[in-house]
Protein backbone atom coordinates (compact mmCIF):
# COMPACT_ATOMS: atom_id res chain seq x y z
CA UNK A 1 0.00 0.00 0.00
CA UNK A 2 3.14 2.24 0.60
CA UNK A 3 2.91 2.85 3.88
CA UNK A 4 6.06 2.94 5.46
CA UNK A 5 6.70 2.34 9.03
CA UNK A 6 8.71 5.90 9.26
CA UNK A 7 4.90 6.72 8.81
CA UNK A 8 3.11 4.33 10.71
CA UNK A 9 5.78 5.50 13.70
CA UNK A 10 4.51 8.88 13.05
CA UNK A 11 7.63 10.23 12.78
CA UNK A 12 8.51 12.04 9.80
CA UNK A 13 11.49 10.76 7.66
CA UNK A 14 14.52 12.67 6.62
CA UNK A 15 15.26 13.41 2.98
CA UNK A 16 18.65 12.83 1.38
CA UNK A 17 19.36 16.03 0.99
CA UNK A 18 18.46 17.38 4.64
CA UNK A 19 20.70 14.52 6.28
CA UNK A 20 23.13 16.40 4.65
CA UNK A 21 22.36 19.38 7.37
CA UNK A 22 23.52 17.35 9.79
CA UNK A 23 26.60 19.43 11.60
CA UNK A 24 28.14 16.96 14.07
CA UNK A 25 29.20 14.13 10.85
CA UNK A 26 30.52 11.88 13.76
CA UNK A 27 26.62 10.79 14.76
CA UNK A 28 26.05 7.68 12.90
CA UNK A 29 22.91 5.93 14.71
CA UNK A 30 19.74 6.92 15.58
CA UNK A 31 20.50 6.97 19.40
CA UNK A 32 23.61 9.16 19.31
CA UNK A 33 21.22 11.58 17.23
CA UNK A 34 18.52 11.70 20.05
CA UNK A 35 20.95 12.14 22.86
CA UNK A 36 22.66 14.81 20.77
CA UNK A 37 19.46 16.78 19.86
CA UNK A 38 18.71 16.43 23.79
CA UNK A 39 21.11 18.12 24.50
CA UNK A 40 20.48 21.00 22.12
CA UNK A 41 16.99 21.17 23.14
CA UNK A 42 18.22 21.31 26.77
CA UNK A 43 20.61 24.75 26.47
CA UNK A 44 17.15 25.97 24.42
CA UNK A 45 15.15 25.20 27.36
CA UNK A 46 17.69 27.26 29.53
CA UNK A 47 17.59 29.93 27.30
CA UNK A 48 13.91 30.20 27.60
CA UNK A 49 13.85 30.49 31.46
CA UNK A 50 16.51 33.30 31.63
CA UNK A 51 14.24 35.44 29.74
CA UNK A 52 10.88 36.60 29.63
CA UNK A 53 8.89 36.86 26.56
CA UNK A 54 5.80 38.51 26.02
CA UNK A 55 2.82 36.97 24.27
CA UNK A 56 2.93 39.43 21.00
CA UNK A 57 6.89 38.59 20.76
CA UNK A 58 5.70 34.85 21.18
CA UNK A 59 3.46 34.81 18.21
CA UNK A 60 5.13 35.80 15.33
CA UNK A 61 7.18 34.09 12.68
CA UNK A 62 10.18 35.29 14.01
CA UNK A 63 10.41 33.75 17.18
CA UNK A 64 8.23 30.42 15.80
CA UNK A 65 11.50 29.83 14.09
CA UNK A 66 13.88 31.37 16.58
CA UNK A 67 12.65 28.97 19.06
CA UNK A 68 13.29 25.89 16.69
CA UNK A 69 17.14 27.58 15.90
CA UNK A 70 17.38 27.62 19.77
CA UNK A 71 16.74 23.95 19.74
CA UNK A 72 18.72 22.49 16.76
CA UNK A 73 21.65 24.83 16.13
CA UNK A 74 24.61 22.61 17.33
CA UNK A 75 22.82 19.96 15.03
CA UNK A 76 21.16 20.83 12.04
CA UNK A 77 22.20 23.45 9.76
CA UNK A 78 18.59 23.61 8.92
CA UNK A 79 17.41 25.07 12.43
CA UNK A 80 14.67 27.94 11.94
CA UNK A 81 14.41 26.94 8.79
CA UNK A 82 11.18 26.15 7.02
CA UNK A 83 11.08 22.72 5.02
CA UNK A 84 11.83 22.86 1.44
CA UNK A 85 10.37 19.21 0.49
CA UNK A 86 6.51 18.03 1.28
CA UNK A 87 6.08 15.35 3.99
CA UNK A 88 3.39 12.84 4.48
CA UNK A 89 2.07 15.61 6.91
CA UNK A 90 1.83 19.12 7.25
CA UNK A 91 0.34 21.57 4.48
CA UNK A 92 2.61 22.18 1.32
CA UNK A 93 5.53 23.89 1.26
CA UNK A 94 4.59 27.21 -0.44
CA UNK A 95 1.50 27.13 2.07
CA UNK A 96 3.90 27.81 5.14
CA UNK A 97 4.15 31.05 5.76
CA UNK A 98 0.43 31.79 5.10
CA UNK A 99 -0.88 29.19 7.00
CA UNK A 100 1.57 30.32 9.96
CA UNK A 101 0.26 33.67 9.45
CA UNK A 102 -3.28 32.85 9.94
CA UNK A 103 -2.25 30.89 12.72
CA UNK A 104 -0.48 33.58 14.68
CA UNK A 105 -3.33 35.47 14.35
CA UNK A 106 -6.04 33.72 15.14
CA UNK A 107 -4.13 32.70 18.49
CA UNK A 108 -3.50 36.56 18.87
CA UNK A 109 -7.73 36.82 18.36
CA UNK A 110 -7.86 33.93 21.05
CA UNK A 111 -6.02 35.53 23.20
CA UNK A 112 -7.79 39.29 22.99
CA UNK A 113 -11.29 37.97 23.36
CA UNK A 114 -10.74 34.96 25.58
CA UNK A 115 -12.10 32.66 23.44
CA UNK A 116 -10.98 29.40 25.30
CA UNK A 117 -9.08 28.83 28.83
CA UNK A 118 -5.55 29.62 28.65
CA UNK A 119 -4.50 25.45 28.38
CA UNK A 120 -6.83 25.30 25.33
CA UNK A 121 -5.56 28.45 23.33
CA UNK A 122 -1.96 26.47 24.10
CA UNK A 123 -3.01 23.38 22.73
CA UNK A 124 -5.35 24.38 19.79
CA UNK A 125 -1.99 26.46 19.21
CA UNK A 126 0.38 23.66 19.63
CA UNK A 127 -2.08 21.12 17.60
CA UNK A 128 -2.35 24.05 14.44
CA UNK A 129 1.55 24.28 14.37
CA UNK A 130 2.13 20.66 14.52
CA UNK A 131 -0.29 20.64 11.72
CA UNK A 132 1.47 22.71 9.66
CA UNK A 133 4.89 21.21 10.00
CA UNK A 134 6.88 23.96 9.26
CA UNK A 135 9.74 22.38 9.80
CA UNK A 136 11.51 19.52 8.17
CA UNK A 137 12.48 17.97 11.86
CA UNK A 138 11.64 18.33 15.82
CA UNK A 139 7.76 19.77 14.55
CA UNK A 140 6.55 17.62 17.31
CA UNK A 141 8.97 18.67 20.10
CA UNK A 142 9.48 22.18 18.88
CA UNK A 143 5.19 22.52 18.78
CA UNK A 144 5.10 21.09 22.35
CA UNK A 145 7.93 23.61 23.64
CA UNK A 146 6.42 26.50 21.96
CA UNK A 147 3.08 25.41 23.91
CA UNK A 148 4.80 25.58 27.13
CA UNK A 149 6.68 28.63 26.28
CA UNK A 150 2.63 30.34 25.61
CA UNK A 151 1.75 28.91 28.60
CA UNK A 152 4.67 29.94 31.25
CA UNK A 153 5.31 33.33 29.69
CA UNK A 154 2.53 34.27 28.24
CA UNK A 155 -0.02 33.15 30.45
CA UNK A 156 1.81 33.25 33.74
CA UNK A 157 0.52 29.21 33.79
CA UNK A 158 2.70 26.12 34.75
CA UNK A 159 4.30 24.07 31.52
CA UNK A 160 2.58 20.99 30.48
CA UNK A 161 3.62 17.42 31.13
CA UNK A 162 2.83 16.30 28.05
CA UNK A 163 2.02 12.69 29.58
CA UNK A 164 4.85 12.31 32.42
CA UNK A 165 6.93 10.89 29.82
CA UNK A 166 9.61 10.76 26.84
CA UNK A 167 7.43 10.30 23.50
CA UNK A 168 9.45 7.73 22.05
CA UNK A 169 7.95 5.90 19.08
CA UNK A 170 6.81 2.79 20.40
CA UNK A 171 6.08 3.91 23.60
CA UNK A 172 2.50 3.27 24.88
CA UNK A 173 1.85 7.07 25.97
CA UNK A 174 3.26 8.16 22.44
CA UNK A 175 0.15 5.85 20.87
CA UNK A 176 -1.91 8.01 23.57
CA UNK A 177 -0.34 11.41 22.10
CA UNK A 178 -1.19 10.41 18.68
CA UNK A 179 -4.52 8.73 19.75
CA UNK A 180 -4.99 12.69 21.27
CA UNK A 181 -3.66 14.67 18.30
CA UNK A 182 -6.09 12.99 16.05
CA UNK A 183 -9.09 13.63 18.22
CA UNK A 184 -8.20 17.51 17.81
CA UNK A 185 -8.21 17.39 14.12
CA UNK A 186 -11.83 16.35 14.37
CA UNK A 187 -12.33 19.18 16.39
CA UNK A 188 -12.55 17.29 19.82
CA UNK A 189 -9.64 18.99 22.19
CA UNK A 190 -10.89 17.41 25.47
CA UNK A 191 -8.17 14.41 24.96
CA UNK A 192 -4.92 16.78 24.23
CA UNK A 193 -5.78 18.73 26.77
CA UNK A 194 -6.29 15.91 29.60
CA UNK A 195 -3.09 14.28 27.56
CA UNK A 196 -0.88 17.74 28.52
CA UNK A 197 -1.90 17.86 31.93
CA UNK A 198 -2.07 13.96 32.76
N1 LIG B 1 -1.31 12.07 11.77
C1 LIG B 1 -0.87 13.11 12.46
N2 LIG B 1 -1.64 14.16 12.68
C2 LIG B 1 -1.18 15.22 13.34
N3 LIG B 1 0.05 15.30 13.83
C3 LIG B 1 0.86 14.28 13.67
C4 LIG B 1 0.44 13.13 12.97
N4 LIG B 1 1.45 12.27 12.94
C5 LIG B 1 2.45 12.89 13.60
N5 LIG B 1 2.10 14.07 14.05
C6 LIG B 1 2.91 15.02 14.80
O1 LIG B 1 4.15 15.16 14.15
C7 LIG B 1 5.19 14.98 15.09
C8 LIG B 1 6.36 14.30 14.44
O2 LIG B 1 6.96 15.24 13.56
P1 LIG B 1 8.53 15.50 13.59
O3 LIG B 1 9.26 14.23 13.35
O4 LIG B 1 8.81 16.68 12.73
O5 LIG B 1 8.72 15.98 15.09
P2 LIG B 1 9.72 15.43 16.18
O6 LIG B 1 9.87 16.53 17.20
O7 LIG B 1 10.95 14.93 15.53
O8 LIG B 1 8.90 14.24 16.79
P3 LIG B 1 8.49 13.86 18.28
O9 LIG B 1 7.12 14.36 18.49
O10 LIG B 1 8.58 12.38 18.29
O11 LIG B 1 9.46 14.48 19.22
C9 LIG B 1 4.57 14.18 16.21
O12 LIG B 1 5.07 14.53 17.47
C10 LIG B 1 3.14 14.63 16.21
O13 LIG B 1 3.03 15.80 17.01
MG1 LIG C 1 11.15 13.54 14.04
Amino acid sequence: MGLDLEYIDSQTALDEDEKEGLLIKSISTRFELDEFEQQNIERAIAWTMKKRFKIKEILTERFVRRLHNKMFDQTWRWAGEFRKSNKNIGVDKFQIGIELKYLLDDCKFWVENKSFSNDEIAIRFKHRMVHIHPFPNGNGRHSRLIADVLIEHGFAGHVFSWGSSNLTPKSNIRKDYLNALFAADKDNYEPLLKFARR
